[in-house]
């Protein structure tokens, strides 16, 4: 297989990872553009004006304990008192231990940007030895000065260095985001419903099941596509009923005729028996003809779908073939009841069944589960379609064979494709045509 490199795949990339839908790409749209105007916000705030608080917070603390250092220097006598009026005013908890030395110098690094700002403001004005346990207790920092005779021991609350004001913008920011994401998810959930249903029954009436019209909700172009929607689908049920009634009507007007004509024919005592038998074949061929045209023009009609007893269908349609002299074999695996417009599928299994019989003289019948579809195989030992004329013998008026309509193919693919499957023309492995149809359910 060719890959496919350069400029195509990061546009590849971007489409696998942008949701596809368009409830998550209007969310986005909105989403996008706000936490780019946070992220600047955030930057211009916390990267000038906190910086510089936090910055002199630290400077501050550094400072007083600096201050105190000096008085016990220039006059150790007055150690306590000083350690004493600090507490009282800078809110630290000192000690000092006698004949102590600091273990770990210098201080460990420090865990954060606040602390990391307290780490140089001390470094600049302590000139002695130091050292700084971080998490000393919860809240609290301890500073550790190595002094002449012992170890003067500071905790500094942590509330000193903190600057509450990011965390309530941060809260801010990110409430606003969440705030402002659930309105929008709200108020587009409304306009995404709208389009969604549109599709769903746009699908459902597509596949024949008609569920009336839709209620129009959401923004004014969405309520006009489905007003919309629903005035195609009134036009679309109406042409539907005027054409059944039309077809009633030319199937019978067609058929009194040919019957009228049948009769006339038997009471003319100057026809010989071989003419007679020749102008029935004659009309008995019209009135097949009429009904194969009759069948495809009437289409999916307004037959419903209902749950049907695959296995059970397919060994009706054999048993039928069988009676009349084909030689045919069915198996089938287990249970498999499907969801299926059973007059429809009747008449399109019915076709396949008819061709294998016109061009071979044995024909196997199957049909298994596979995956979450079944797949109904129609196999013969007849020349098969060479593959060159498979797409257009599936086509209306396609014929290989004279006195063939052309449309049993035709109306067999019409048929599977409304029930959302799919039909293959394939080989038959050792000669033939297999005819594969998969359905849904
Ligand atoms: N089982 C088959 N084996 C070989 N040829 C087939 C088979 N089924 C259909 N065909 C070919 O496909 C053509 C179209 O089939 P169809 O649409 O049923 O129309 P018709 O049977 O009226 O000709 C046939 O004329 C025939 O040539
Ligand atoms: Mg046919």
């Amino acid at each position: 297989m060719k890959v496919r490199l350069g400029p195509l795949q990061p546009e590849r990339l971007l489409r696998k990872i942008l949701p596809r839908g368009l409830f998550g790409r209007s969310l986005l749209i909105v989403l996008i553009p706000m936490l780019v105007l946070q992220a600047v916000a955030l930057q211009i705030f916390y990267g000038s004006h906190l910086d510089e608080l936090s910055r002199r917070l630290a400077g501050a603390v550094a400072g007083e304990i600096g201050f105190m250092i000096d008085q016990i220097e220039r006059d150790p006598a007055h150690r306590t008192l000083v350690l004493q009026e600090g507490d009282i005013h800078f809110t630290f908890q000192s000690t000092f231990m006698r004949g102590e030395t600091l273990r770990h110098l210098p201080p460990p690094d420090a865990p954060g940007p606040v602390d990391n700002d307290l780490a140089n403001a001390l470094a600049q004005d302590i000139h002695r030895p130091f050292n700084v346990a971080w998490h000393a207790k919860p809240g609290i920092l301890r500073v550790d000065i190595q002094m002449a005779d012992g170890v003067i021991s500071i905790n500094v609350p942590r509330k000193r260095l903190f600057v509450g004001t990011f965390y309530i913008f941060l809260v801010w920011l990110i409430g606003s985001a969440l705030l402002m994401v659930s309105l929008a998810a709200l108020f587009l959930r409304t306009q995404v419903r709208g389009i969604r249903r549109l599709a769903e029954a746009a699908e459902d009436f597509g596949m024949g099941r008609d569920n009336g019209p839709i209620r129009p909700e959401g923004a004014i172009e969405v309520r006009r596509a489905a007003s919309a929607f629903n005035r195609m689908q009134d036009r679309l049920r109406r042409f539907l009923s005027q054409r059944t009634t039309m077809l009633a009507g030319v199937s019978h007007d067609l058929r009194t005729p040919l019957t009228r004509l049948r009769l006339a024919m038997a009471m003319q005592p100057s026809i010989t028996a071989e003419d007679l038998q020749d102008m029935e074949n004659d009309i008995a061929d019209m009135e097949r003809l009429i009904n194969i045209y009759l069948d495809f023009a009437r289409g999916e009609g307004s037959e419903q779908a209902v749950p049907i007893d695959l296995p059970l269908l397919l060994e009706e349609l054999c048993g039928t073939a069988k009676r009349t002299g084909a030689s045919i074999d069915l198996s089938t695996t287990g249970e498999m009841i499907v969801t299926l417009r059973p007059e429809a599928m009747r008449r399109a299994l019915t076709n396949l069944i008819d061709n294998a019989r016109r061009h071979a003289s044995q024909i196997w019948v199957s049909a298994a589960r596979s995956g979450a579809s079944v797949r109904i195989l129609i196999e013969d030992n007849g020349p098969g379609i060479p593959e060159q004329k498979r797409e257009t013998l599936l086509k209306p008026f396609e014929s290989d064979h004279p006195g063939g309509t052309g449309l049993g193919l035709s109306i067999a693919r019409d048929i599977v494709v409304a029930h959302g499957g799919t039909i293959l023309l394939l080989d038959r492995p050792g000669g033939g045509l297999r005819v594969m149809v998969e359905l849904p359910g």
